[in-house]
């Protein structure tokens, strides 16, 4: 396209290559997000009922970050930044995954976490920009003539040495072949040259495939099996799809649709072998002059109507990491046209803003703060904790009996939802280290003793203080949460206070 390099390798490059990516089977690993699967919210933008997409709760938040959902999804605003601000494991980076999740795969979301842009590679604003890049996809569309049907038949001829017009012999094969195609409307017989005849065969197309050739690459496509050919086979692999045999014309327009983001192009317009260091993650720093390029042809191809540009998402979490400098330049990025809307999120109180002596409310300065609309996440109640566990249980696979879950609930409260979650498994282990398939509340006690948390870690720390190496008991110790009476520096102090008879009151 005009000057301007969108594809890498022979076809396709960069839009094909993601279809390729998005056809792998998916690694099935569970994090400690990969319950949440959305918002969870109406059409109206109402939380669903509890555990809707694995959400629970948080009402207010969801319905603040729905609203934002709307404004991206629409595509018209970008340069908007939203805060969620809240206690740590109050969902605040659960919430964003969802968002993310609620976009689905056609927006560019990129997730960062502020320590990333600290790297000796490349400078802080060059690891921002690149971010900001990231997060704006370009939908270019393409009207390619194809041939698109079913295949009937596919014949194929090998001639040995066939002769030329001259009369003399030719050495080695030759093959010629023809390929039958049709619509339910109508067939065709094409004659097929060498070349056409080894992508069929390295498609693996026979007949019954539903194909399109792309006219003027010759790229062979297959779309499925036609339905009419399912009852033919009795095995069938199950990624095997099943398509209708395609109508009307077998010649058709087609209009193809690439998406990559800004960043993509940059990278493949700045180097010779641009298209692997997109793979190789090693990018290094991007020319201004490339970029300024490709925002002027971006802008053509938009006024031309060829191209559509995707704002998306850049969410930095733990964005109290980030310094002085980052901030004022995300201050100046968000009022380019071409901004993403940014979602930052930070379980800081009133503290220091990096690299300064200046203390902020969440450790952002107050101009980039006015430019924020603020998402406030609130602690959760024993019942949001109860069924949050239950989700995870089944997201992990885990069965636990009713008052085993009750007292993870209350672990949940009393210490932190997130050393809560990490007991499921643990105490799975021991139920089944005792041979039953359900975990009991003698499994989840036991573990509560295997493993402390941080408010018994820290009350043995200031007991056997002397013991230790290094220590210095000073009042820096409340930020740990022990005594929970004193705030420290601004930081929130960790809530609920160590209840040491917890596992004596849940007994029976
Ligand atoms: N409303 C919710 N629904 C379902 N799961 C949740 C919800 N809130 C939190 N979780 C889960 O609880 C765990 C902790 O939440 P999360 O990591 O989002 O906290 P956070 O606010 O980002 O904390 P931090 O400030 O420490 O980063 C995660 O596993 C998350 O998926
Ligand atoms: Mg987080």
């Amino acid at each position: 396209m005009s000057g301007i390099k969108l594809t890498s390798g022979e076809n396709g490059g960069i839009a094909s290559g993601g279809v390729t990516v998005r056809e792998m089977t998916r690694l099935e690993r569970i994090g400690a997000h990969s319950h949440i699967r959305g918002l969870g919210l109406d059409d109206s933008l109402d939380p669903r009922k509890c555990g809707s997409q694995g959400m629970v709760g948080q009402a207010k938040a969801r319905r603040a970050v729905g609203v934002i959902y709307r404004m991206i999804a629409e595509g018209k605003i970008g340069g908007r930044a939203i805060l969620l601000a809240g206690k740590p494991g109050t969902g605040k980076t659960a919430i964003a995954m969802g968002l993310a999740q609620q976009l689905g795969e056609d927006t560019p979301f990129t997730t960062m976490s502020g320590s990333e842009v600290f790297s000796l590679e490349m400078s802080k604003t060059e690891a921002l920009t690149q971010a900001l890049r990231r997060s704006i996809g370009i939908r270019i569309l393409e009207e390619t003539e194809v041939m698109e049907g079913e295949v009937v038949e596919i014949q194929i001829d090998t001639a040995f040495g066939g002769e030329n017009k001259a009369g003399r012999a030719k050495g080695g094969m030759e093959k010629t072949g023809r390929l039958t195609l049709c619509t339910t409307d109508m067939e065709t017989v094409y004659d097929l040259g060498t070349k056409m005849i080894e992508a069929l065969s390295k498609e693996k197309i026979t007949a019954g495939d539903v194909i399109t050739i792309d006219k003027a690459s010759g790229k062979i496509t297959k779309l499925g099996r036609s339905f009419s050919r399912s009852r033919d086979y009795d095995a069938m692999g199950s990624t095997t799809r099943f398509v209708q045999c395609p109508e009307g014309e077998l010649q058709k327009r087609k209009e193809v649709v690439h998406n990559v983001s800004l960043h993509e192009i940059d990278v493949i317009n700045s180097r010779q072998q641009g298209f692997l260091a997109l793979f190789a993650g090693d990018t290094g720093e991007i020319k201004s002059e490339v970029r300024e390029q490709i925002d002027a042809k971006v802008v053509e191809w938009r006024e031309e109507g060829r191209a559509k540009i995707v704002p998306g998402v850049l969410f930095i979490d733990e964005v109290h990491m980030l310094d002085m400098e980052c901030f004022s330049f995300l201050n100046r990025a968000l009022e380019s046209d071409m901004a993403p809307v940014l979602v930052i999120a930070t379980n800081r109180g009133i503290s220091k803003i990096r690299g300064t002596e200046y203390k902020s409310p969440h450790g952002i300065p107050l101009d980039l703060l006015d430019r924020l609309m603020i998402v406030s996440t609130e602690p959760y109640s024993h019942d949001e904790v109860r069924k949050i566990l239950s989700v995870r249980c089944e997201e992990e696979d885990v069965e636990m009996a009713d008052d085993a879950m009750e007292l993870l609930a209350r672990i949940g409260i009393e210490t932190s939802l997130r050393y809560a979650i990490h007991m499921i498994i643990a105490s799975s282990l021991a139920a089944t280290k005792r041979k039953s398939a359900t975990v009991e509340i003698d499994d989840v006690k036991r573990v509560y003793r295997l493993f402390v948390d941080v408010k018994r870690s820290t009350q043995y720390l200031m007991e056997y203080n002397k013991e230790f190496m290094f220590n210095e008991l000073d009042d820096r110790t409340t930020e740990y949460g022990v005594d929970n009476n004193n705030h420290h520096d601004g930081d929130e102090p960790v809530e609920g206070g160590v209840s040491g008879d917890m596992l004596m009151a849940s007994s029976p």
